[in-house]
Formats: structure tokens, sequence, C-alpha cells
């Protein structure tokens, strides 16, 4: 089954509102298309200006995280109604970096994507591994771990919708790609694991991107992998280069 690619930049904490939305109609003009779905994840505050930029464009706008209650007192937190609101598709649940400096777990994650999904939000769901996991030959086994975890109480359709993000933590910011096979290598095995807990059609369905120092160098022959549906892209997404990515040659 073709699966269309998804491009997503993680914009992090970078841009204040008027530089996102400068940032969005200069990318605007270079990635609106067909092809691929194109998502500009942005931080909180520049989601309300960045939907009106890419307004009458078929990019769409992501959140980097949501809270997984309704309402309430939770000081300084956003709910999925208020992504809904202001024109959020898609929002990014479990990146490494709120698990290392927001203390977010497994759990936490698997509620933001139940949270998510109720909400009719698009989760890009994160996982990867540390280099020392890598180096002692488990990374395998924790990714594996943190899937089934994300996905528990998520139904087999729900899970067809749902983005899962590869991005090992060594690569991320540092300059240094996972080669294509070893991003392929993870990718598979995150589709075997999606079958093993659904079944053929939803492993078919899921899309998977690989993202930790992907640039326009480095995307065709990621991309060209059968189990790559596509990229999280953070320091080259606020770049124009992001266009080489959505369309690498
Ligand atoms: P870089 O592309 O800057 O390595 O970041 C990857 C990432 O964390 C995307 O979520």
């Amino acid at each position: 089954m073709a699966r269309k690619k998804i491009i997503a930049g993680n914009w992090k904490m970078n841009k204040t509102p008027s530089e996102a939305v400068a940032l969005a109609n200069e990318l605007k003009a270079l990635v609106d298309t067909d092809e691929v779905d194109v998502v500009f994840c942005v931080p909180a505050i520049d989601i309300i200006p960045v939907v009106d930029a890419v307004k009458g464009t078929k990019i769409s706008v992501g959140a980097e995280n949501l809270y997984f209650e309704e309402s309430g007192a939770y000081t300084g937190e956003i709910s999925p109604n208020m992504l809904v609101d202001a024109g959020v598709k898609y929002v990014i649940i479990g990146h490494s970096e709120r698990r290392e400096y927001f203390a977010e777990t497994d759990e936490t994650v698997n509620k933001k994507i139940l949270k998510a999904l109720e909400h009719n939000i698009t989760p890009i769901i994160c996982c990867g591994e540390s280099l020392t996991q890598r180096k002692q030959g488990v990374y395998i086994d924790w990714i594996r771990m943190q899937i089934k975890i994300a996905f528990q109480n998520v139904t087999a359709d729900q899970a067809k919708t749902c983005v899962i993000a590869y991005e090992p933590i060594w690569a991320i910011g540092t300059g240094e790609t996972a080669t294509a096979d070893q991003a392929e290598e993870v990718c598979l095995a995150i589709r075997e694991c999606i079958k093993e807990v659904y079944d053929e059609a939803t492993a078919d369905a899921i899309r998977i991107q690989y993202g930790g120092s992907m640039n326009a160098g480095n995307a065709k022959e990621l991309l060209a992998k059968p189990d790559i549906d596509g990229g999280l892209i953070g320091g080259a997404s606020l770049k124009p280069d992001f266009k080489d990515i959505v369309f690498p040659n």
C-alpha cells in the first residue's frame, strides 16, 4: 500500500509570533503541495498567527504538546479543545526533549495520545533510544516497549491514523544522522511491532517518520527506504532548505 509521505517541521522553542509569521510566509511559497503532507509544528503562542498565515494553502499546523485533561486547574497547560479551536491538526507527543526536561513518561504519552485522538488531532508519537542504549544493543527492545505503552487502549482504526516519529536521541541536533540503513532497521521494527499489537492492515497504514539531523543533503536517501514515510525536522525546518526535504532531489 502506498503511504503518503509526511514532512513535519518541529520549530521547537524558536520564533516569536511575528518571526513565526515571517517564516511561515517564506516557507509557504516553497512547500505548498498535494504530493506530500506538510506540517509546521510551532510553539503554542505562534499557532494562531501561523494558522492564519497558511490559510488557503495545503499546509497544516501542528502543536508541540497538549495536556490530557479537558479543562480546569492546570496552570500553564493547553487543552485539546483549545488546539482544535485554533486550527491545529497534528500534535507532537512524547518528544525526547519533553521526556528529558519535563519528566514525560510512557504513561503520560499514552494519555496524551488517547486525548488527541478523542479530539481528532493526529498525534505524531516520538520514540527513540539514547546512545548508551544503542551501544548496548537494546535499542529495538526499548523502542518496542515505548510503542507498546504508547498504544495502550488505542483502537486499530485510531492507530491507522497515527504518525510515529523514530528519533534516535543521539542524532537530534547533533549533526550526526542515523544512516538510512540504521533508520530503516528501526522503522521496520516499529512496523512489525504495530503488526503484532494490531494486524497487517494497521501496520501497512500507519506512517513512520525518521527524525534527527535530517536535512536537504540526506533526506532523499532516508525517504527512499520502504518503511520511512517522512521526516520530523528540527533545525532544517527553520530555513528555506526545508523545501529540499519536502521535494528531495
Ligand atoms: P534536528 O533536526 O534539529 O536534529 O531535530 C530533530 C528533532 O528533534 C525533530 O523533532
